[in-house]
């Protein structure tokens, strides 16, 4: 409940509200100053908004070779575009006003004992937005719809560095200074080794994967990709030309700038931890004894094919407010720290907005091969994409989890005018919330521990929404038949398509900034025991006639 009345005030102000600083005076510009060049630093938080085969630059329109991990606009899939972003229901960052979105291939270990794969956990996600330089550029924002690309998915071999006098390699993306490494991996480590040391003695970030557990508490192996931050003003779309790194080349005072004419963004640095130890601590790697076991959806065992890529979704005055504002606050340097909270989404919310997978093919649990017939390519040469048989794509329309004995009645708006459709008990987190979850403890059937935190009350009808929430009622929604839900529940249909904070394969309803989109269930009055057979839930999915040839 408490979600979906801030949800409903957020609904309001987002997009209308104005960014700026919160914090004492040093946060806010003098009046009058000229505005100011550079960006220092803001940091915004992400969650993941899928997983799946998805990536609507490379792969418009149809499922991905490799699996990514996305952050950002609920809205993100095959077809996204600036204009879908911009138009989605919800966003998975921090910033309400940031529908970008970002994604990164997949990390997965391979068993050492049965060569099976399995997800590793990623733990945090955060995007840096920031100018350290100097520059006498002004700092312009992202335009909806621009892409980028940073990193090549087939490389399997360490790309050309230049030596630092002194040891090691550059590592920044000044070309005056040296080669630009955009994408590399940071192995902090519990003894303090480096395990990147003939790299870069300095610090323990690097090129290609650190062959070594990253042990430092609380951290794991991360992911940096350092995106371009200048552009020539040509193409949105054109990823591959156009974009590149400012330098000080030619410059005054070691100004870092843009070519002439060209525009000059924010630098931005995306970080994701992945936790490679807790393999460590099952014991199904011993990184003493054990090759390096993890590798890259697309079948890299290197790391030397890292990726990341972008679509703008900013409200542009948003970000040319931060840009220009954000500047001078500090702290941890979240985005939160210079703006109203309205503007800002909880931790619940970034978590609740989230889409499944449109491709229709397992991508949880341990699987045989990681999806898109990505097997290991170890390089040195270019890696070669392998083809398989093109998954379809799904209607997401009509995705709902499947629960043994009840009827999926669809998908319809909760809290219209404040009204609840089931008024009966309620569970949320800490519960491991899914349908099936909420069926057992609406109706009392569930396990026995479900029931004692359940009710005596034998409900029949059920809801899931906001990723974690279940509600049950003893009668049919009031509002199912009302003329106003069953217009909104046509137009809402697609919305219920929140993957269940306790279980990424089911479907929990939806989130949809301010409403609730609710994932409805009728128990079925048959005889129990001539129930179907008790099954394993999973996503219900229709593929589209024509989706087929994807
Ligand atoms: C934006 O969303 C509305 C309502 O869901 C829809 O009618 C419209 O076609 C969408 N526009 C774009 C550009 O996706
Ligand atoms: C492979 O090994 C893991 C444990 O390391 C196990 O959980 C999994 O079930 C095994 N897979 C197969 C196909 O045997
Ligand atoms: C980036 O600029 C450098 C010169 O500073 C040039 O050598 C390089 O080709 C450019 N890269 C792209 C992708 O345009």
């Amino acid at each position: 409940m408490r979600f979906s009345t801030i949800g409903q005030l957020v609904f309001l102000l987002a997009h209308s509200s104005f960014v700026h600083c919160l914090g004492p005076s040093s946060c806010s510009a003098a009046p009058g100053a000229p505005t100011p060049a550079l960006v220092e630093q803001f940091i915004v938080g992400l969650a993941p908004v899928m997983y799946g085969r998805v990536d609507p630059i490379i792969a418009h329109g149809k499922a991905s070779a490799h699996v990514h991990l996305g952050f950002g606009n609920s809205n993100f899939g095959p077809f996204l575009d600036g204009d879908s972003a911009l138009n989605a229901s919800c966003t998975s960052t921090q910033a309400k006003a940031d529908n970008s979105a970002y994604w990164t291939p997949r990390l997965s270990f391979q068993s050492p004992k049965n060569k099976s794969y399995i997800a590793v956990p990623a733990t945090q996600e955060k995007v840096y937005y920031s100018s350290s330089m100097t520059t006498s550029d002004t700092i312009k924002p992202f335009p909806p719809g621009f892409q980028m690309l940073i990193g090549d998915p087939y490389k399997r071999s360490m790309p050309d560095a230049t030596p630092l006098e002194g040891g090691g390699i550059y590592l920044g993306r000044n070309p005056d200074q040296g080669i630009p490494q955009p994408v590399q991996f940071t192995c902090p480590t519990a003894d303090g080794s480096n395990p990147y040391a003939k790299q870069n003695p300095y610090g323990n970030a690097g090129l290609g994967f650190p062959m070594a557990n990253c042990d430092a508490y609380s951290t794991g192996l991360r992911y940096d990709i350092y995106y371009p931050d200048c552009w020539d003003g040509e193409s949105l779309t054109d990823y591959t030309s156009g974009r590149n790194y400012s330098s000080t080349a030619g410059t005054e005072n070691g100004d870092q700038n843009c070519p002439k004419g060209w525009t000059h963004f924010p630098a931005m640095h995306m970080e994701v931890y992945w936790d490679i130890n807790s393999f460590v601590a099952s014991g199904d790697w011993n990184p003493a004894s054990d090759a390096w076991p993890f590798q890259l959806a697309q079948g890299d065992p290197t790391g030397f094919g890292i990726h990341g890529d972008f679509l703008a979704g900013w409200d542009t005055d948003t970000l040319h407010t931060l840009i220009s504002e954000c500047k001078t606050c500090d702290g941890d340097g979240e985005v939160d720290q210079c703006s109203d909270t309205s503007a800002i989404n909880s931790n619940d919310e970034m978590n609740a907005c989230n889409v499944p997978s449109p491709v229709d093919e397992p991508i949880w649990g341990w699987l045989e091969e990681q999806p898109g017939c990505n097997k290991p390519q170890y390089g040195p040469q270019e890696a070669v994409q392998a083809t398989c048989e093109e998954a379809g794509l799904s209607n997401p329309t009509t995705q709902h989890s499947d629960v043994p004995g009840w009827t999926y009645q669809g998908c319809y708006l909760d809290f219209v005018n404040y009204e609840r459709l089931l008024t009966g008990a309620s569970a949320s987190l800490p519960n491991p919330v899914t349908p099936e979850w909420c069926a057992g403890y609406c109706s009392g059937t569930g396990t026995a521990d479900d029931v004692q935190k359940g009710q005596t009350t034998k409900y029949t009808w059920m809801l899931l929404e906001y990723s974690f929430q279940c509600f049950c009622g003893s009668e049919a929604p009031k509002l199912l038949n009302t003329p106003s839900n069953t217009g909104v529940n046509g137009l809402e249909q697609g919305l219920c398509n929140s993957v269940c904070t306790a279980d990424q394969t089911q479907i929990c309803g939806g989130s949809n900034g301010g409403y609730s989109p609710a994932s409805i269930y009728s128990l079925d009055r048959a005889d129990p025991s001539s129930r179907k057979e008790k099954r394993m839930s999973h996503l219900h999915r229709h593929v589209h006639a024509h989706d087929g040839s994807f």
